[in-house]
């Protein structure tokens, strides 16, 4: 299964990747991820990386489309895939299908998970992040086990610098004006799935299990 996870910042993309991950063995492509390690990297594009993400800005279409066409056709990636947080416009989603159609691949699934921007607000506001391993916990919703550790790992849980609530406004609004559009895009491929992403991550999972037993 080829899927792309579809949301605004806070709908729960990360939490959800994480358990198809382990459920189905699906391997979770999270732009975001990979675009942090870089800019953690300190080199000089990194550091240029990490200055538009904070500022909640999209990095250019050219180094993103680079990372997923390194990435996608891995070995690993043969197990399936998803993608989250990738395609974010027209132009990437577009940029995607031709690399699979090059390689007779396709996407087959697209799961858009639906929340409100009051959700959104109250979810980033409380979010606290492993950075190493893309792993979200949140102080009232899902606590690690030991106040600011990851639960895996023992180390240091932060705050993402672009999960300020101005900030958090901006990135809603470039959502609703930039990746939006892909339901549409999608809706016509009639491989859009739509959740809603309200209740708890059980709960949503749930959801998302039976669409995934429904288009596999
Ligand atoms: P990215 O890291 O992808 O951020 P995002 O899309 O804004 O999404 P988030 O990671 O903030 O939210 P999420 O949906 O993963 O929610 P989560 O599961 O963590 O991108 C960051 C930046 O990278 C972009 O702004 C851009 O600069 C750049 N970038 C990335 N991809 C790009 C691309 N394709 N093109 C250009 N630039 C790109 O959950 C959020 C919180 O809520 C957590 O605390 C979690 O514990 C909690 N939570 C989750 N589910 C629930 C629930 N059901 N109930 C209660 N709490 C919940
Ligand atoms: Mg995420």
């Amino acid at each position: 299964m080829h899927i792309i996870l579809l949301g605004p910042p806070g709908s729960g993309k990360g939490t959800q990747a994480k358990n198809i991950a382990s459920e189905y063995g699906f391997v979770q492509l999270s732009t975001g991820d990979m675009l942090r390690a870089a800019g953690n990297s300190g080199s000089k594009l990194g550091l240029q990386l990490k200055a538009v993400m904070d500022e909640g800005k999209l990095v250019s279409d050219e180094i993103v489309i680079g990372i997923v066409q390194e990435r996608i056709f891995q070995n690993d990636c043969a197990a399936g895939y998803m993608l989250d947080g990738f395609p974010r416009n027209l132009l990437q989603a577009k940029k995607l299908d031709t690399m699979l159609a090059g390689q007779n691949q396709q996407i087959d699934l697209v799961i858009r998970l639906c929340v409100n921007d009051e959700v959104v607000v109250r979810r980033i506001a409380g979010r606290r992040f492993h950075v190493a391993s893309g792993r979200s916990y949140h102080v009232e919703f899902n606590p690690p086990e030991n106040e600011g550790k990851d639960d895996l790992t023992g180390e240091a849980l932060i705050q993402r610098a672009d999960d300020n609530e101005d900030i958090v406004k901006s990135r809603l609004n470039i959502y609703r004006e930039q990746t939006e559009p892909l339901v549409k895009y999608y809706e016509e491929k009639s491989i859009l799935v739509t959740i809603e992403g309200m209740g708890t991550p059980n709960e949503i999972f749930a959801k998302i299990k039976v669409a995934l037993a429904q288009h596999s």
